[in-house]
């Protein structure tokens, strides 16, 4: 939206690129999308976790962090899952930016939240992992307790029960968490960032 009376500075900060200097990485936005219990948070733990070993620098969103902080006034409504996402991109993009490694866990129901996401991010900054872990297995973890809930009609729009859920149409990544074990989701993912995150120098 044009705002004639703001007057952004962008050109005058450091580039990025110093900034990923400084870090030895570049900065990408792991995106996890799937259902609630699919594994998406524990997965991106487990990867920050083996990042960090390695002395990379990370940073986590996910859902219901960033829904007690930034985002404590919206609910699950279209509008509101909307504008969750929106604001989370903008944060993605401010921490891929700063040359960090973004991994962000949301739900993010639709390919048009998806979509939205991917392109305030970027495109070449955004790499989609779909934890494709069937409804089944997340129903039967239920590990919040949200599933019976929602059968019980006590939660309304529940993604998967009672509000739609679009299986993403061309994932960078896809990982099944019923029979991969973490370490395995961790090193399916590296095999693909390896190269991705590595500083200019250390690609040639
Ligand atoms: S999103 O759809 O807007 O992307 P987000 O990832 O932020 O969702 O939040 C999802 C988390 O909120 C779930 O993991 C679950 O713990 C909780 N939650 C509460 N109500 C709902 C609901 N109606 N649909 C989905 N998740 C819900």
């Amino acid at each position: 939206m044009e705002n004639r009376s703001i007057y952004p500075i962008f050109d005058s900060m450091e580039p990025r690129s110093a900034k990923e200097r400084l870090l030895a990485q570049r900065g990408v936005t792991l995106w996890f999308t799937g259902l609630s219990g699919s594994g998406k948070s524990t997965v991106a733990i487990a990867l920050e976790r083996y990042l960090s070993s390695r002395h990379r620098l990370c940073r986590i969103l996910d859902g219901d962090n960033v829904r007690c902080g930034i985002n404590s006034d919206l609910g699950f409504s279209e509008h509101d899952r909307r504008e969750n996402i929106r604001r989370i991109a903008e944060v993605c993009k401010l921490f891929t930016s700063t040359g960090i490694i973004t991994l962000a866990a949301f739900v993010s129901p639709t390919r048009e939240l998806r979509r939205m996401a991917a392109d305030i991010i970027g495109r070449d900054d955004f790499v989609e992992i779909y934890v494709s872990t069937p409804i089944e297995e997340c129903e039967r973890r239920d590990v919040k307790g949200l599933y019976a809930k929602a059968r019980r009609g006590e939660i309304a729009d529940f993604t998967g029960v009672s509000a739609p859920f679009e299986v993403p149409e061309n994932p960078d990544i896809v990982i099944d968490t019923t029979h991969a074990g973490v370490d395995e989701c961790v090193q399916r993912i590296m095999r693909h960032l390896a190269t991705r995150i590595a500083p200019a120098s250390e690609k040639d």
